[in-house]
């Protein structure tokens, strides 16, 4: 499985504060049969160093190396909306086109739809990172349908969908998913007990929703890392 939205960079943002702390949520990744995962700090600004992430995942891939657990950490970002276009040239996720976006928690900010829009139109696809925490989304659940057929991408938490996180993110998530508006499921893991970083439990759960063969693919990074070569 690959996560394709984490915090496991340690001292970076709200995420791990340290490499003990890293290598633990590695771990628990890894037994959970995750293979690679993106590494995606918050970003507030277009203007962030990309050499200060590009350092501490380098470091971070080698303890993780030296301490034998199979598991890659891929480059990436959680860009704020407001930044998300100026950004996009720099902070895709893992050398792909899709930009992991994520809009204030409380609402849809009006000029969403011009957004999207605009990533679409230069060739970037926006992946809208928790719509089911989006207040506003999670009280009025078709606001998302025209983002996506405007060529937004979705991305669910996977605590949401096993309920762990509340009924509200819970209801919106398997409204989404009967939907199938849902393109990733991802862990938004801060820390080993901050969400987690954990998969399975989520596809189980979705599997019931959407079946076995799409909940994996939810799973599976597609569109964004190349599939291995035979
Ligand atoms: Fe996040």
């Amino acid at each position: 499985m690959i996560d394709i939205h984490c915090h496991i960079l340690p001292g970076i943002d709200d995420g791990s504060p340290d490499m003990e702390t890293s290598l633990e949520m590695a771990r628990m990744a890894a037994t959970d049969g995750i293979r690679t995962i993106i590494a995606t700090p918050h970003l507030a600004s277009a203007e962030y160093p990309k050499e200060k992430l590009l350092e501490a995942l380098a470091e971070l891939n080698a303890q993780i190396k030296n301490h034998g657990i199979p598991l890659t950490i891929l480059f990436g970002a959680e860009v704020q909306a407001h930044i998300a276009l100026e950004a996009a040239d720099s902070f895709c996720l893992a050398g792909s086109s899709s930009l992991l976006v994520e809009f204030p928690h409380s609402y849809l900010p009006a000029d969403s739809e011009d957004l999207i829009y605009s990533l679409v139109t230069n060739k970037i696809t926006p992946i809208i990172a928790h719509p089911e925490r989006n207040g506003q989304i999670s009280r009025e659940l078709w606001l998302l349908a025209p983002l996506i057929e405007l060529g937004a991408k979705t991305q669910l938490t996977a605590e949401s969908i096993t309920g762990e996180l509340g009924m509200t993110a819970k209801n919106c998530a398997d409204y989404l998913l009967q939907k199938r508006q849902v393109h990733y499921i991802a862990t938004d893991s801060h820390s080993p007990g901050f969400r987690k970083p954990i998969l399975s439990k989520a596809v189980k759960q979705a599997a019931r929703i959407i079946g076995k063969t799409e909940a994996q693919k939810l799973v599976s990074g597609y569109n964004i890392l190349l599939p291995p070569s035979a």
